[in-house]
Order: structure tokens, then sequence, then C-alpha cells
């Protein structure tokens, strides 16, 4: 037997908008998202909501309830108490389209400048091998289901469109830690292009991203604060900086 519950939800465009009202009914076992659908077949037909599995893997249905960044099919009704009012915005980090979409094509553009994966030039697809140990390392990072939540969670750039074009976002240093970790990358510049181009020194290891990851992927611990520990080690140790004068090896990759 469902029950009637309030909801806010934003609803406007790239121009403004405002918070609408409605009355809704919620059965046992649903999550926003059932109820954001029930939404557009009652009361609201054109309202705008991106969304493709339902099964919190394509990351795609990222929006805010009650100002916290969450996956719309992943947030169980069950989580509010029955006299709460369920307010439901888009990600604020990234440009509104419409009603609780957005334009997400920053995090596109950041993925595009990271330097791809670079196998060894004297080995053949087929002939890669890597310890187990290696595969399970990167493991968490290949969780990732871009939802971005991460990234619209940071404060560098939640309110401060102006650090984007310097900032690439916690979800792209997991990339890089990947790489860096990844024992068959030829490219040993990582680290200084996080440092340098993504900047990774804007990031102040508050841990937000790390606590809204559906994926409970360990950004903060596992990713950035090793890229930033191994950055200073080639930094300032003399024994490295020593090695790379010696052996000139930046110069191979760039
Ligand atoms: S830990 Fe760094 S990347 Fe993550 S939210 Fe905080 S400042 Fe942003
Ligand atoms: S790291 Fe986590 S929060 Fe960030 S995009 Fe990937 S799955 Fe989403
Ligand atoms: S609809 Fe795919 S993660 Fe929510």
């Amino acid at each position: 037997m469902g029950t009637t519950r309030h909801f806010r939800v934003w609803r406007g465009d790239d121009e403004g908008g405002s918070l609408n009202d409605f009355d809704v009914e919620v059965n046992e076992g649903e999550v926003v998202l059932d109820i954001i659908h029930r939404l557009q077949a009652t009361q609201a037909p054109d309202l705008a909501v991106r969304w493709n599995c339902k099964a919190g893997k394509c990351g795609s249905c990222s929006a805010e309830i009650n100002g916290r960044p969450r996956l719309l099919c992943m947030t169980r009704m069950s989580t509010f108490t029955e006299t709460e009012t369920i307010t439901v915005t888009p990600v604020r980090a990234f440009p509104v389209i419409r009603d609780l979409v957005t334009d997400v094509s920053y995090n596109y553009e950041k993925a595009r400048e990271m330097p791809a994966f670079a196998p060894p030039a004297d080995l053949a697809p087929g002939e890669y091998r890597m310890q187990q140990v290696d595969v399970e390392r990167s493991q968490e990072f290949r969780k990732c289901i871009e939802c971005f939540l991460c990234q619209n969670t940071c404060h560098v750039v939640r309110d401060h469109e102006e650090n984007k074009e310097n900032f690439s976002g916690p979800r792209m240093f997991i990339r890089a830690a990947e790489l860096d970790m990844h024992p068959l990358d030829a490219r040993d510049d990582r680290k200084e292009h996080a440092h340098s181009d993504q900047g990774l020194g804007y990031c102040n290891i508050t841990k937000c991203c790390t606590e809204v990851c559906p994926e409970h992927i360990k950004i903060t611990d596992n990713a950035i604060i090793p890229m930033k520990e191994r950055v200073v080690d080639r930094k300032y140790d003399p024994v490295t900086w020593l090695g790379r004068k010696i052996f000139r090896r930046d110069q191979i990759n760039q």
C-alpha cells in the first residue's frame, strides 16, 4: 500500500528556474528515480532527467538529493523519514541544460587531455604480461562509473568556475594514479602531468570526493595522496633528481 510523500524538484533551464512542489505516491522498495518516473507519468510529462541502467552502473542519474550529491537510482526512499520533504536538484558544478539534466562536457574535455596508456614499444599486443598484484592494485580505480559526483562535490570547482581551466578533478586523478602504477605504461611523466597540467596542487585532501563516490573508491587515500607524495619525492629527492639528469628519461617521452 503506497503513501503520499512531498517532493520539491528543481525545474528550469540555463536561464533560470525554481523548485516545484509535488505530492507523489511512494511504494515499498522504491528509489528516488522511481518517484521521478512517476512524476513524469502523472504530473510532469516533460520533466527532464538523465538515466540509463537503474542499477548504479551507468553513472548517468547523478543529482543532488536534499543537497547531497547522489545517484537517483541508488537512493532508497526508506532512507528518509515519513514526513520529510525530499528536494531534488541538478548537480551544481555543471551547467544546467534542463531540469535535472546538466552538461557534463567539462569532464570529457579533461579526459581528452589525459595522455593515453603508452605500452612498451618493444612489445606487441598479446605479449603484455602483468603480475596479478599489479592488476589488483589498479582494479579499484577501474570500478569508476563516471558519475562525476566526485567532480561535482570538489570545492575547487563547485563554487569556482574559474578553476575549471586548470583543474581536472578527482576522477582524472584516479586515472592518472592508475596509469602511474601500471607496470606496462612506458611514460614516466604522469606525476609531473598531474601536478603541472591537471592541477593536483589545488587539492587540499579534504576527502569530500571520497565520501560521495558510489563505488567506494578511496580516491584521496589511494590515488591523490600517493600521487602527491610521489610528486614531492621526484621533485625534491636529490638521488631521483640526479638519476633524471643522467638518464634524461623525461625527454624520451616528450
Ligand atoms: S580531496 Fe581534493 S579532489 Fe577530493 S574533493 Fe577534496 S580538494 Fe577536491
Ligand atoms: S570516482 Fe567515484 S564518484 Fe568519481 S566519477 Fe568515478 S564512480 Fe563517480
Ligand atoms: S541510472 Fe545508471 S547509475 Fe543510475
